[in-house]
């Protein structure tokens, strides 16, 4: 038996954990056992490493540093979270996988692409999720929302351009391999995207099922 991987995508603000609540409830009424997790973290020592890159510091985080702090949380998590749920046939509904990296580290930072994949082959292997909900929005909508929040994060304190490069990659790998993502509104009202989710839950839950 092997369960189903959904990664939720989409920068500070998009609905990402919201929505992730919704999804959980929709599939367990329909008997499914789901895995709510998330990255960086996942597990309590990736979830130190995601401090270390959360935390606003006064040293500078090269971004090879960033890029491999990034992907050691993922090695862990995966080893002790996400491929034994997978393995127990379990649907792992994760906030934030490895499209993320290709958009903040990529994106971003400008590290390049060759070289994310080449550390998403090492630590994943031929893992890769079997379906990304890809929350987009506008950046400043997305930005007051995350602002209205409170503190800022070592990203959240990022610029208008990093996040709509971060925006842009998203868009452009969705588009790239639409098989795997779907690209829901996120700047509509809360009740619209549960709408959209609605709507992809036949095809979700067959997945489940297939
Ligand atoms: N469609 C929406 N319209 C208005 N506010 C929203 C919507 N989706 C989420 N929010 C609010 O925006 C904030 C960020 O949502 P959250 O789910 O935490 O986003 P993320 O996990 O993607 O950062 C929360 O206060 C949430 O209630
Ligand atoms: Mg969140």
């Amino acid at each position: 038996m092997s369960g189903l991987f959904i990664t939720l995508e989409g920068p500070e603000g998009a609905g990402k954990s919201t929505n992730r609540e919704y999804l959980a409830e929709r599939l367990r009424e329909q008997g499914i056992e789901v895995l709510l997790t998330r990255e960086p973290g996942g597990t309590p020592l990736a979830e130190r490493i995601r401090e270390l890159l959360l935390a606003p510091s006064a040293e500078q985080m090269a971004a090879d540093t960033e890029l491999l702090l990034v992907f050691a949380a993922r090695a862990q998590h995966l080893a002790q979270v996400i491929v034994p749920a997978l393995g127990r046939g379990t649907v792992v509904l994760c906030d934030r996988f490895t499209d993320a990296t290709y958009a903040y580290q990529g994106g971003g930072r400008g590290l390049s692409t060759a070289r994310i994949a080449q550390l998403e082959s090492f630590v994943q292997g031929e893992l890769r999720p079997d379906l990304t909900l890809v929350f987009d929005l506008p950046v400043e909508v997305g930005l007051s929302r995350a602002a209205a929040r409170g503190r800022l994060d070592r990203f959240e304190q990022e610029g208008q351009n990093f996040f709509e490069a971060v925006r842009q990659t998203y868009l452009q790998r969705a588009a790239a391999a639409p098989a795997r993502y779907r690209v829901l509104d996120a700047a509509q009202s809360l009740a619209g995207v549960q709408q959209s989710i609605d709507r992809l839950l036949p095809e979700i839950l067959e997945r489940c099922r297939g």
